[in-house]
């Protein structure tokens, strides 16, 4: 069953076209991985599904449920489901770590009493590998740290779709792997849907069942991972080639040439 279905979503900014008839599906339990340069629109799209932004034109259901013509009440049921990991991963600099994991619990869920919160910080905690942490303070943790608290903060009220946006970008490769695989465990643990946007290839192959090219405002290639790497595609073949060149774009790729993707 498709969980989140996009039909041809149209996007811009003044004259800027960022989406031009997007159309995607995720199914139930996936993780779908959308690649793509900077710039092409990925958080855009993202920012949509949420229901932060109001494409121009377009179609966006979750649970069957056409997202934009919901009364507001009825979108904020349908948008509590759905946790989006930020780029920045940023947390309350003031708070500590408990505080920062317990925050969307105790806004979204009103009723839930003290001493549950804290079972469930623990709880949340757990999953990321950052038991016994509440205490610590945000200006005390790593960057992967900081990124597990955040982390906490969406599995803590248990969302049944997570928005991954570059969860590994700026983090070294060690980290970016154990970010890898915390997407991975959480997936299992709430029998989560996902996208995962990126332009780390080494993430995409790690955590998605399938993956799609953001190129030009759509979504092209939308495949299982075997068959996306024999894709033959001069424009998925320079993404591939400019990401080993600029090993800035793939934190946690040490791919050395197109052969070695492709054999995969
Ligand atoms: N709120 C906004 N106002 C104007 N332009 C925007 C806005 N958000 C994104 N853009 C532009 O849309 C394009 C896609 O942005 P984005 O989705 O952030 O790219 P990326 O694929 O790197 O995530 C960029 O050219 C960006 O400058
Ligand atoms: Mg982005």
């Amino acid at each position: 069953m498709a969980i989140i279905e996009v039909q041809n979503l149209h996007k811009s900014y003044g004259a800027l076209k960022v989406l031009k008839g997007l159309t995607l599906n995720v199914y139930e339990g996936e993780t779908l991985v959308i690649l793509g340069r900077s710039g092409v629109g990925k958080s855009v799209l993202l920012r949509q599904i949420m229901g932060i932004e109001f494409p121009d034109q377009g179609t966006i259901n979750i649970n069957g449920k056409a997202l934009h013509s919901l009364s507001q009440h009825e979108q904020l049921k349908v948008t509590k489901e759905v946790g989006m990991l930020f780029q920045g991963a940023a947390l309350f600099d003031s708070m500590n770590v408990g505080e920062n994991t317990a925050f969307y619990l105790r806004q979204h869920e009103k009723e839930v009493d003290e001493r549950e919160i804290q079972q469930r910080v623990a709880e949340a905690l757990a999953i990321v590998g950052l038991s016994g942490k509440q205490k610590a303070m945000p200006s005390d943790l790593s960057g992967g740290m900081r990124k597990r608290a955040a982390l906490a903060r969406l599995v803590i009220y248990r969302p049944k779709i997570i928005l991954y946006d570059e969860p590994t970008t700026g983090l070294d490769p060690i980290t970016a792997q154990q970010i890898n695989q915390l997407i991975n465990t959480t997936k299992h643990e709430l029998k989560a849907t996902s996208i995962v946007v990126t332009h780390d290839i080494h993430s995409a192959m790690e955590v998605g069942d399938r993956l799609a090219f953001h190129h030009d405002g759509k979504l092209m290639h939308i495949t299982s991972k075997k068959e996306f790497i024999k894709i033959d595609d001069p424009l998925i073949n320079a993404f591939f080639e400019n990401a080993i060149v600029t090993r800035a774009y793939s934190p946690s790729s040490n791919y050395k040439n197109l052969e070695q993707i492709k054999s995969l």
